[in-house]
């Protein structure tokens, strides 16, 4: 998502309600070549040791959780938090009845939580939209204990919302460096990390149905002026990129970030 994400208004916007993060998800579930999916992948790497306590920051509406509740097999305790009240209340429905679970609203600049408290925290996705991110970082490095790890999966600069800016330039989509990614995390992680390192998710999008990602672009409130939007220009402009199987191929560039305190 483009920089403008960071002004908060459009951040709270985007996440006042769960349909647009579904919408967006639905699209990568559909149409991704990587049939291992990005929340196994990142899942994958997760390490939890028995007994430990995870912290997740913007973890949306949880839905990676809902078929990976194993992980926390072991006695792992999971506090899910997000800075919306409506992710909050979409991920408290999906953790209901687990003990080991906890949902708080928490904004990752002020973690309300005492020093070296977890040895985990996760977030996936989720810098690029916090306006003080060294201090974000500060605050997930002082709850970590010594021994803790940072989960943090992250976009690249190459990847969808590069290929919708360039096609869609000509009806006023813009395109802003992350101010969070692939490209830039590792340097904003070092000062806070005594090891930073990086995995890629080698990944793309093959659609054949252009509505659907119509929709996409349509949920995109921070890329472009969705009430002023001509559809049909738009539905267009995507037709356009079809290959000769009917196929509109578009680039993904995610990873994952694991730090070491
Ligand atoms: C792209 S979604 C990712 C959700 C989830 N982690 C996932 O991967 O599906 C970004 C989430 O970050 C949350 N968020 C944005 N700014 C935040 C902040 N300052 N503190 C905590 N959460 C924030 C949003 O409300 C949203 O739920």
């Amino acid at each position: 998502m483009p920089h403008a994400m960071q002004s908060q208004a459009a951040v709270r916007a985007q996440y006042a309600r769960k349909d647009g993060l579904q919408t967006r998800k639905s699209l990568h579930d559909k149409y991704s070549t990587n049939r291992q999916g990005f929340g196994n992948w990142i899942a994958s790497h997760y390490r939890f040791p028995a007994g430990g306590r995870v912290l997740e920051v913007g973890c949306g509406t949880a839905g990676m959780w809902a078929e990976r509740w194993d992980l926390l097999e072991g006695g792992v305790k999971l506090v899910l938090s997000d800075a919306s009240e409506a992710m909050v209340q979409a991920a408290r429905a999906l953790a209901q009845g687990r003990e080991n679970v906890r949902v708080e609203r928490i904004d990752v600049q002020d973690i309300p939580y005492p020093d070296a408290s977890f040895d985990a925290v996760v977030a996936s996705m989720v810098l690029h939209h916090v306006p003080d991110i060294p201090r974000a970082l500060a605050q997930v490095r002082r709850v970590l204990r010594e021994e803790g790890t940072f989960y943090c999966a992250t976009a690249g600069e190459n990847g969808l919302a590069r290929w919708l800016a360039d096609v869609l330039a000509p009806l006023g989509a813009r395109y802003d460096p992350f101010p969070f990614s692939l490209q830039n995390g590792e340097s904003l992680l070092r000062p806070h990390f005594a090891r930073v390192r990086c995995e890629r998710y080698p990944d793309s999008l093959a659609v054949t149905d252009v509505g659907d990602l119509v929709e996409y672009v349509c949920s995109m409130t921070s890329m472009i002026d969705v009430e002023g939007l001509d559809r049909d220009a738009l539905r267009a402009s995507l037709e356009a990129r079809m290959d000769a199987d009917g196929v509109v191929r578009i680039p993904k560039e995610y990873g994952l970030f694991i730090c070491e305190a």
